[in-house]
């Protein structure tokens, strides 16, 4: 299968970053079709060679392991082209049109990696060259607006030109390894279905950390902030893939039609939920890896008054069946104490002690997505049964726990997430792409949180970088009797 696959941002951050690398990574494993063409778009006026020299010096700073050789570089540097374009000048899109054209490709990939209010212009002029063909996939990167109603324009414009069929929106939470045996643990596997309710359940804990600040994109960042850049997708797929019931089999539609049910299902807020039960916060300045760093509002591009949070923390309720009443803790942000997702599942404890054991101790189920990839059970047993503790006859339980390590157990050489969603959007499988009613769904939660953070005047409760963030956050969950699981 023949593909053309076109990189608009084909010089931009996450080409650099993320897409070549992910690219590299397939044609090396040879999982990229091998008759596949990469057409790089960008303002600068570049030849060929001299896009392809620039993604060669670009990989010194990709991780040994997955860097090229010379050999493997000049053999995938073949497939590299690149295409300098306005995006708003139309006559730029009909040199493309015709660049497509001499090839006729099986599949034609539009990935649009640009600013978002480029999004729509991208989409139009596609169209008006005619290059909106049924050969033809886009996909679209994050934020895809920065409320519902501009999620609604760009999602229309996208709409009257392609297919929902046709449209890839990447979540690339949804790509990680680690969220793949999140599905195969629940779906692929019978023994927690039937713990995995509100009976056995007491609360879930879903975590992305992270101690990197904002870098570079402090200006970006400002009008983003967390609950736009991580809450409003990542951590809310998370959620879903958590709180779904099992869905009827696994086409794409029969998977998004019950995470859009969990969505649909999220306890609406009310004036006292969001004042109690959602925390912003914002770095100060502090110490992250034994070395200073700067206050988020000394960063470059942030305003020094800044009420942009890099930190939520907020508590939420499935309403059904199921998860009636058992809370769901959600945190992320910037500048923590370390790089660490994870999803912790707190069962409840027995229903009466036999055993000398702490009151409350009870199973866990730890499902670590990175930096570690893998999942710990963490179970009670009598450890202490030794000659001591055998002449005291006490019964005391100590916590132990079953660890399963994906990385060690499948090895390195796993897909990794952009690798996996650039390989699906060639091959059309939508299963790990959001589809427009779920976005949506998604923020319309998210949005009552930022209107009523918009009219409150106390702003973010700052925390020093390299700590766990705000203390109202420990506040918040202790108000359930409940605890983040590295403070418990
Ligand atoms: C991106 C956010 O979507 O995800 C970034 O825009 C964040 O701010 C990144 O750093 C985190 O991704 P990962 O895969 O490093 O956890």
């Amino acid at each position: 299968m023949s593909f053309d696959l076109v990189l608009f941002g084909g010089t931009g951050d996450l080409a650099w970053r993320k897409l070549m690398p992910a690219l590299f990574q397939a044609f090396r494993h040879g999982t990229l079709p091998p008759s596949g063409r990469i057409i790089g778009v960008g303002r600068h006026d570049l030849s060929n060679d001299e896009y392809r020299d620039q993604i060669r010096a670009r990989f010194d700073h990709v991780e040994l392991a997955k860097r090229p050789s010379v050999d493997e570089f000049t053999r995938f540097a073949d497939l590299l082209e690149f295409v300098r374009m306005d995006l708003s000048q139309p006559e730029d899109y009909a040199r493309l049109a015709e660049s497509l054209a001499q090839r006729q490709a099986d599949t034609v990939v539009m990935y649009v990696a640009t600013a978002p209010n480029l999004f729509t212009t991208v989409c139009e002029q596609l169209a008006a060259a005619g290059l909106n063909t049924p050969q033809t996939r886009v996909v679209l990167e994050k934020p895809l607006g920065h409320d519902l109603a501009s999620n609604r324009i760009i999602n229309e414009t996208v709409c009257k030109f392609f297919g929902e069929g046709q449209v890839f929106r990447i979540d690339h939470y949804l790509g990680k390894p680690a969220v793949q045996n999140l599905f195969a643990l629940r779906f692929g596997n019978a023994l927690f279905e039937p713990l995995w309710r509100r009976e056995h359940i007491a609360n879930i804990q879903i975590t992305i950390a992270e101690d990197l600040g904002v870098e570079q994109r402090g200006a970006f960042y400002e009008t983003t902030g967390a609950l736009r850049d991580m809450v409003q997708n990542h951590a809310l797929q998370l959620l879903c893939a958590i709180g779904m019931e099992p869905p009827i089999n696994s086409h794409a539609d029969a998977i998004r039609d019950e995470k859009l049910k969990v969505l649909r299902s999220l306890k609406p807020w009310t004036p006292e939920t969001l004042r109690q039960d959602v925390v912003r916060g914002q770095y100060t300045a502090g110490t992250v890896a034994g070395g200073p760093v700067l206050a988020y509002r000394e960063e470059a591009g942030v305003s020094p008054d800044s009420n942009t949070e890099t930190f939520v923390a907020l508590r939420t309720e499935i309403s059904n069946w199921r998860w009636a009443g058992v809370p769901f803790y959600i945190r992320t942000g910037k500048r923590l104490a370390g790089r660490e997702a994870r999803i912790v599942v707190n069962f409840r404890p027995t229903p009466h002690a036999i055993f000398d054991s702490h009151i409350g101790m009870a199973n866990q189920l730890v499902i670590n997505l990175q930096p570690k990839d893998g999942l710990e059970l963490h179970l009670l047993a009598q450890g202490q049964n030794n000659r001591k503790v055998a002449r005291t006859s006490a019964q005391t339980l100590v916590p132990v726990q079953l660890d399963l390590d994906f990385d060690k157990r499948f090895g390195c050489e796993r897909v990794g997430a952009y690798e996996r969603l650039l390989l699906d959007v060639i091959d059309g499988r939508l299963n790990l792409f959001v589809r427009i009613d779920e976005q949506q769904e998604a923020w319309r939660w998210v949005e009552p949180i930022l209107n009523y953070w918009a009219h409150d005047a106390q702003g973010p409760r700052l925390y020093a970088a390299g700590t766990w963030g705000p203390s109202a956050s420990s506040a918040m969950i202790a108000r359930d009797g409940f605890c983040w699981s590295e403070e418990c």
